[in-house]
């Protein structure tokens, strides 16, 4: 047995305890050097036998060496509990870039009203923003719908409790764009291309109807307006708004403030027109138009015998869920605080 042997056998042990990976391997090499029958053990074993002057020398060896690995193992063991503590649990990098927070967006109608603002204002229509409180001659009066009209009962539009006033009549919400028509005819003067956008209220609630909808009405008042310009504008809409693959469909209906009167259908998203469990025609009615009747330009002060012009009123809930092609069925879901609907199609 000599000094060297013990060196080695030493370095030999710190070697492998520093590259050990986990607790059971270090407890391998414990038992290896330092165990019963271990390397360092077995020579310990041996020292009674030695000269004396031999086994005190070895023996100082051999007890540092069994000292120096057991401070081995101890610091490593501490080094790996350390390591798997941080790995495990308390892992911080605080240089790592803030987790994004998921981020907000506007409303869908908003989102639809500035899409609708932006491609009517592509081609040189003013967006005009009228009372969403009216007074009825606005809503009703100038435009050719008489006192008996039944849009005019209590049920159909929410009145308010205020004094009439004597020649403008009640205040109502507004209960559609079209009294922007009045308005934008007498703020301005023909040449005009409006886009009015607006909030209105009527009293009803079902699947395709909220007692607070939004809507868009579209004026065009010059010389020689007439319905193939209605039309183009129309077609110029809905590719623009809707896509490549929309048509519309104009049926005769009636208005009292225009004349000719005609209703706007739109191709359904689902099945282009074919007809499908949704749509059933093939076709979506998004609402109404006419060329404007001279006692409304009237009205507005412009002279009918000068000017002509075309209007048209839609609904923006209904034109979004169309565009979209999200759950036609129920307009309501747009209202709803959850929007997690939006992902279905
Ligand atoms: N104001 C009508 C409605 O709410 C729509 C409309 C607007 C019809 C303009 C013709 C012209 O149903």
């Amino acid at each position: 047995m000599d000094i060297n042997k013990i060196q080695n056998l030493r370095n030999q042990a710190i070697s492998s305890i520093l590259e050990a990976k986990d607790k059971k391997e270090l407890e391998r090499l414990r038992i290896y050097y330092l165990g019963r029958k271990g390397e360092i053990s077995q020579l310990i074993k041996k020292l009674p036998k030695l000269e004396s002057e031999e086994k005190k020398e070895i023996g100082s060896s051999l007890n540092d060496a069994k000292r120096a690995i057991e401070e081995a193992i101890q610091n490593k063991s501490s080094t790996i509990s350390h390591q798997s503590l941080v790995m495990d649990k308390e892992w911080l990098d605080v240089t790592a870039p803030g987790e994004k927070l998921p981020q907000g967006h506007l409303h869908l109608i908003s989102q639809a009203i500035r899409e609708i603002s932006a491609v009517f204002g592509k081609i040189g229509f003013t967006r005009v923003n009228y009372p969403e409180v009216e007074r009825e001659w606005y809503s009703f009066e100038a435009l050719n719908m008489p006192q008996d009209h039944p849009a005019r009962d209590d049920y159909e539009s929410f009145f308010l409790d205020q004094k009439p006033h004597s020649k403008l009549g009640r205040m109502v919400i507004t209960p559609h764009t079209s009294s922007g028509q009045i308005r934008e005819m007498q703020r301005t003067k023909p040449p005009i291309r409006m886009i009015n956008i607006s909030r209105c209220g009527r009293p009803n609630y079902d699947a395709t109807h909220t007692p607070t909808f939004h809507q868009f009405e579209g004026l065009v008042i010059d010389k020689n307006i007439n319905l193939t310009h209605l039309k183009g504008i129309f077609d110029y809409f809905v590719v623009n708004f809707f896509g490549p693959k929309r048509k519309i469909r104009l049926r005769p209906f009636h208005f009292q403030f225009t004349e000719p009167s005609l209703e706007l259908d739109i191709n359904c998203p689902l099945c282009l027109g074919k007809g499908c469990k949704v749509c059933k025609s093939g076709w979506h009615e998004l609402g109404g138009s006419g060329m404007v009747h001279p006692l409304v330009l009237k009205n507005g002060g412009v002279d009918p015998k000068k000017y002509s012009g075309f209007a048209f009123g839609w609904g923006v809930e209904r034109a979004y869920l169309m565009k979209s092609g999200l759950n036609l069925n129920d307009v309501r879901l747009l209202y709803e605080p959850d929007l997690r609907f939006i992902n279905q199609f």
